[in-house]
């Protein structure tokens, strides 16, 4: 699909919604991080989904935390994203008992277990860096959900997990460049409400 001339590159753009995201702070922040945590407590798609995928937040993406404590205490069975330092590229680790220290990129994570087929997840709360109505998203430039959800973009239909972004207001445009290799997003939650795709 072409991208409209006026649209502005994707590493621009990574670098100006990145620091804006670093930039919200504060008592709005929190209040934005409590909103996007008691929507996304209501939302239908975290109602029955026993298998989640979490991320722990990193240079200024919304943090999870206060979410996943009550998850974690409805018994969900929760999943974090592992890097870790192999050429393999991203999984997902089931979040236990076990340890979690920082990776490569001084995101911390799960540092053992088995990764999980991503095909078990019933649900994935994606961290964003930008977002748009058409379900594009940007993120931190690795390709790393792209490559791990790649067999989504053979689905139009009963897509398996669903992809839920997370994030801030601010993160939503009107328009981002596509790349074809690009899985969309099948929502997005801000502190705004519930975004359908
Ligand atoms: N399915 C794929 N197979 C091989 N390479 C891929 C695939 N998806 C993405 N990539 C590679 O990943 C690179 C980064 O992709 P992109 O710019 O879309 O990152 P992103 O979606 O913002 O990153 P992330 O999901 O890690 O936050 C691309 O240049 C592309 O070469
Ligand atoms: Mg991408």
């Amino acid at each position: 699909m072409a991208v409209p001339a006026c649209v502005p590159d994707r590493s621009q753009l990574r670098r100006k919604l990145r620091k804006q995201r670093r930039k919200f702070s504060g008592p709005q922040r929190t209040q934005a991080e409590a909103r996007v945590t008691a929507t996304l407590l209501k939302h239908r798609w975290l109602a029955r989904p026993r298998n989640i995928g979490i991320y722990l937040a990193f240079d200024g993406e919304l943090d999870l935390a206060a979410l996943v404590e009550v998850l974690s205490r409805q018994r969900k069975q929760l999943f974090a994203p592992q890097l870790g330092h192999s050429p393999r590229g991203m999984c997902f680790i089931h979040c236990g008992r076990g340890t979690m220290a920082p990776n490569a990129y001084g995101i911390s994570e799960p540092v053992s277990g088995q990764p999980v087929d991503p095909r078990s997840l019933d649900l994935v709360l994606v961290p964003l860096v930008a977002f748009d109505p058409a379900g594009t998203r940007l993120g931190m430039g690795g390709g790393h959900y792209d490559r791990l959800f790649s067999f989504l973009n053979h689905r139009r239909q009963w897509r398996h997990p669903k992809l839920l972004g997370v994030g801030f207001e601010l993160q939503r445009q009107r328009v981002l460049p596509r790349a074809p290799w690009d899985v969309s997003l099948d929502g997005a939650v801000t502190e705004q409400g519930c975004y359908f795709f």
